[in-house]
């Protein structure tokens, strides 16, 4: 069966004692007892002090990136085996900001996400329509090609490592929520692709989460949809009292 997950994407926030602090609070809040997987994304520098603090718990980390190579000149860059040995389990890959900002690329994704599975890690895959796709109702078409173009050359096997994370890019940041209607359309539409293209088996073990303004007043909703099966977390991610709510929102 598929898990519920509910991870919160720190993005480029939190110095480290502000960063040991929100861990702190989460430590005391998150349920001994949830059985949804909680997992957080800080930071580079502040992944190492994070895991210190969390190994012991229902919590695990996640890097918000990484590099394909193992290591070489790559000023700036960061490698999967750098992460997995300060204790990092998850690797978000394809966020939008990292495709519309820094120009990531359907190949560059596929490489990335291809190195993430290879290395034994759980791979975040990130994907969603911009607003003008939307509107001219192009989004079910946009999806499908970010998929085919990237997490789609994984395998079968591959994809026992693989969460994606439909993220509308109108609604990152921006307040508006995709409906929880909107949501379930496109996450059943998400699955369908999953059974055409690997089968049965991974459609329904393939967890997929939303993301875009999920706050502690909509979470509930969203996650009841029967193919959302949890969220990835911005904002809210932030504060240990919003996203120790909507951990508990299923
Ligand atoms: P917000 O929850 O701030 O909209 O961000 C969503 C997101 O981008 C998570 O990766």
């Amino acid at each position: 069966m598929r898990k519920n997950i509910v991870a919160g994407n720190w993005k480029m926030n939190k110095t480290l004692e502000e960063s040991q602090a929100l861990t702190k609070d989460l430590l005391a809040k998150v349920p001994a007892n949830t059985n949804t997987n909680v997992i957080i994304a800080p930071t580079f520098p502040n992944l190492y002090p994070v895991q210190e603090m969390i190994k012991d718990s229902n919590i695990s980390l996640a890097a918000q990136n990484a590099h394909f190579e193992e290591s070489g000149a790559f000023t700036g860059e960061v490698s999967v085996e750098m992460l997995q040995s300060v204790g990092i389990e998850t690797v978000i890959i394809g966020h939008s900001e990292r495709r519309s900002i820094f120009g990531e690329s359907h190949d560059l994704l596929a490489q990335k996400s291809s190195k993430v599975v290879k290395a034994g890690l759980q791979l975040m895959f990130c994907f969603g329509e911009v607003l003008e796709d939307r509107k001219a109702g192009k989004h079910f078409d946009v999806v499908k090609s970010q998929l085919e173009e990237s997490v789609f050359q994984l395998t079968a096997d591959d994809f026992k490592q693989v969460v994606l994370a439909y993220e509308p890019v109108w609604a990152i940041g921006t307040g508006e929520t995709a409906s929880p209607e909107q949501a379930q359309e496109m996450h059943a539409f998400i699955r369908d692709l999953l059974k055409d293209k690997y089968g049965e088996d991974t459609a329904e073990n393939t967890s997929i989460l939303y993301g875009g303004s999920v706050k502690p007043n909509n979470a509930k909703e969203i996650f009841s949809k029967p193919d959302v099966d949890g969220g990835l977390i911005g904002g809210a991610s932030l504060k240990a009292d919003d996203f120790v709510s909507i951990v508990t929102a299923f």
